[in-house]
């Protein structure tokens, strides 16, 4: 079995680049379906779904807008509960149809935050596409509109993914080693 290090730690191969191709592509035939005529704005979140998105964008074959967006923790003392503040957001969203294109949903957590972020900005109609799902993860009722691979609760790391920094440039998904 394909294993890499990334720093300490080593990884074992889960989803082949192949299978992440042909999975990526079926994801983008449907958005083309789903969003014909909807002229969509896409919302990269930074840093993690950078690969996902270029390869599936590359698919989009409807008029697309597209823009880049990260979550970034507030310095200094904020003690409002708020742990995340977004920056890069320039586009109007109002009457917009927008598709948040995320890396992985684990916990849910920030991306129920984003979404009651977004929704104060009126936008017509939204939706997530992640490329990983972890339906275990999961600590809200949030479920992501397109899922690219559902996968058990493991800490992953590639196309996207890192661990401490590493290995976001992989091309395709590997699991953390059990001991
Ligand atoms: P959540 O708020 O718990 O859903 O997690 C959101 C963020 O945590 C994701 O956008 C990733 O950046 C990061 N994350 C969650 N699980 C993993 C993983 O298995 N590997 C690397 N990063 C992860
Ligand atoms: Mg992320």
């Amino acid at each position: 079995m394909k294993t890499v290090q990334v720093k300490d730690r080593s990884f074992t191969l889960l989803i082949t680049a192949e299978q992440i191709r042909k999975r990526v592509s079926e994801l983008a035939r449907e958005i083309n379906r789903d969003m014909e005529g909807k002229n969509p704005l896409f919302l990269v979140m930074l840093n993690g779904a950078f690969m996902f998105a270029a390869d599936l964008l590359k698919e989009i074959s409807i008029p697309c807008e597209i823009s880049f967006v990260k979550y970034a923790s507030y310095c200094g003392v904020e003690s409002s509960g708020r742990l995340n503040k977004l920056i890069g957001l320039k586009e109007s969203l109002r009457d917009r149809c927008v598709v948040i294109l995320e890396d992985i949903v684990d916990s849910g957590l920030t991306m129920s935050q984003l979404l009651e972020e977004l929704k104060t900005k009126k936008t017509a109609e939204l939706y997530v596409a992640t490329c990983a799902f972890k339906p275990e993860a999961i600590k809200t009722d949030f479920k992501p509109d397109y899922i690219g691979f559902c996968i058990p609760d493991v800490f992953l790391v590639g196309y996207g993914l890192d661990y401490g920094g590493y290995g976001r440039n992989l091309e395709a998904i590997y699991e953390l080693k059990s001991h």
